[in-house]
C-alpha cells in the first residue's frame, strides 16, 4: 500500500553551496578546483588541524572524561570566553552579566536557536536578510515559521555596496522585524559597512524598533579578532537589545564538530537569567544538549593565555594566505590581460569574493574547466593556491 501522505511530494533542490562538494569530488579531472563551500584550505588544498587544536585534543584524550550530558546552555567557561571574544573582556556587557551565551551546534545552530527564541518567546514573525545573503539565512527563518523579506545591500550594476538603498529598506521595515546582519566578512559579497555606516544602521534600528541579529561566523578573517568585532561592539555600546550568532568552525577549523554560540543581550542580569530559561527550553526541544568535544577543545585554548596567543597566530596565518591569494588572482588576471580588471577582489574581505559571474558562466567554469563555484558568482578564495591560481585565472578569463 502506498502512503498517501507522501504521494504528492516532489524533491527540493540540493543546497546550492553544500552540494558543490559532492560534484567536485565526483569530477575525475586532476586540474579541478573547489571554490565552493566556505572552508579553509591551505597551500596544499587541505584543511589543516591547527597546532593548538591537536594539543588540546591530546589533552582531552589523556583526561578520558566520561561522556556525560553537559548543561543545556553548554560548557560555562566556553560561554564566558565567547562573550569576552565578541564584546572584549573589559566590556560593560560582560561585567554587568546582562548577556546570556549558549553553546550551539555551529553558527547555523546559533541562528536557529535565536530565531526560535524570538518567535516563540517574543512573538516575532517577520525576518529580513540582506540581498544577497547566505542562502541558509532565509531557510532558517522560513522553517522556523517566519515570513521573510529582504533589504538591498549590493548593487549588481555597480558591483558595490549600496548603503543608501540598505538604509531606505531598513527604514521601511515594520517595527519588531528580526533583521539578520553580517557582522564582518559579508557572505557572499565580501563588502562590509564602515564604522560610521554601522552607526547609522544602529540609529535606524533604534528609531524603527528593529531587532538586530548579528551573524559573526568569520571573526578573525578580515583584520583580526578585535577589529572584526567592531560592529558587534558598536551595538554593545548602544542601548539596544540584540542577538549574536558566532562560530569557531572557521577560526579553529572545527567545521564538523559544530562549535558555535548564541549570545542574547538583555537590559539586566535578571532579564538575561530569565532569557536563559527560555533558551534552555528551545535547546531541549531542538537537540537537548550541545555536543562536547569541539567546545572542550576551544575551551582549553581560550582558558590558557599562551595557547590563545598561539591560536591568534595560526588564525593570522590563514587570514594572510587568503589575502595573498586575492592579490595573486587579481595580478594573474591583469598579466593575461583579461577583459575585466579583477582587483576588486582585493577590496573584498573574508573567505569569499563576489565575482559578478552569471550562473551560465559558473556552469561553464564547472563543465569546461572543473572549477566549482556557487551559481550566484561567489567564489571561496581559500581554494586558490600558488599551483592553481594561474589555471583559475586563465579559466575565468575564458568565460568572461
Ligand atoms: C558557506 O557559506 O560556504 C559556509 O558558511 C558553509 C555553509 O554551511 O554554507
Amino acid at each position: 500500500m502506498t502512503d498517501p501522505i507522501f504521494a504528492n511530494i516532489t524533491a527540493v533542490p540540493d543546497d546550492p553551496i553544500l552540494s558543490l562538494t559532492g560534484k567536485f569530488l565526483a569530477d575525475p579531472r586532476s586540474c579541478k578546483v573547489n571554490l565552493g563551500v566556505g572552508m579553509y584550505l591551505d597551500e596544499n588544498g587541505k584543511t589543516p588541524v591547527l597546532n593548538v587544536v591537536r594539543e588540546a585534543k591530546e589533552e582531552i584524550l589523556r583526561e578520558n572524561s566520561p561522556h556525560t550530558y553537559i548543561p543545556q546552555t553548554g560548557l560555562p567557561q566556553y560561554d564566558q570566553r565567547v562573550q569576552e571574544l565578541i564584546f572584549g573582556s573589559d566590556s560593560e556587557i560582560v561585567r554587568s552579566k546582562r548577556a546570556v551565551t549558549v553553546q550551539t551546534l555551529g553558527g547555523t545552530g546559533a541562528l536557529k536557536l535565536g530565531v526560535d527564541l524570538m518567535h516563540w518567546t517574543c512573538g516575532i514573525n517577520l525576518g529580513a536578510t540582506s540581498k544577497p545573503t547566505w542562502t541558509n539565512h532565509n531557510d532558517i527563518l522560513r522553517l522556523a515559521g517566519y515570513e521573510v523579506t529582504g533589504y538591498r545591500y549590493y548593487n549588481t550594476d555597480t558591483g558595490c555596496l549600496d548603503f543608501q538603498a540598505m538604509c531606505e529598506d531598513l527604514n521601511a521595515l515594520p517595527e519588531k522585524t528580526l533583521v539578520i546582519l553580517h557582522a564582518c566578512c559579508h557572505n557572499p559579497t565580501g563588502y562590509d559597512l564602515s564604522l560610521s555606516q554601522w552607526q547609522e544602521v544602529i540609529d535606524i534600528f533604534r528609531q524603527r524598533h528593529l531587532i538586530a541579529f548579528l551573524d559573526m561566523a568569520y571573526q578573525g578573517f578580515k583584520e583580526g579578532l578585535h577589529e572584526d568585532a567592531q560592529a558587534v561592539r558598536l551595538f554593545a555600546q548602544s542601548d539596544l537589545n540584540f542577538l549574536v550568532a558566532s562560530s569557531f568552525s572557521k577560526s579553529f577549523n572545527l567545521y564538523g564538530e559544530r562549535v558555535g554560540a548564541l549570545t542574547v543581550v538583555a537590559q539586566s542580569q535578571a532579564q538575561a537569567l530569565c532569557l536563559a530559561t527560555h533558551l534552555k527550553m528551545c535547546a531541549r526541544a531542538n537537540y537537548s544538549n550541545p555536543p562536547t568535544f569541539g567546545a572542550r577543545i576551544v575551551e582549553k585554548v581560550l582558558t590558557n593565555p599562551d595557547k590563545t596567543l598561539e591560536w591568534e597566530k595560526e588564525l593570522a596565518a590563514m587570514r594572510n594566505r587568503i589575502l595573498k591569494m586575492r592579490k595573486a588572482l587579481a595580478d594573474e588576471m591583469s598579466a593575461i590581460k583579461a577583459k575585466r580588471d579583477f582587483h576588486f577582489v582585493t577590496r573584498q574581505a573574508g573567505m569569499f569574493s563576489f565575482t559578478g559571474f552569471t550562473p551560465e558562466q559558473v556552469d561553464r567554469l564547472a563543465s569546461e574547466f572543473g572549477i566549482y563555484a556557487v551559481r550566484n558568482g561567489r567564489i571561496c578564495i581559500c581554494g586558490l593556491n600558488d599551483t592553481n591560481v594561474a589555471y583559475v585565472a586563465k579559466s575565468f578569463a575564458a568565460v568572461l
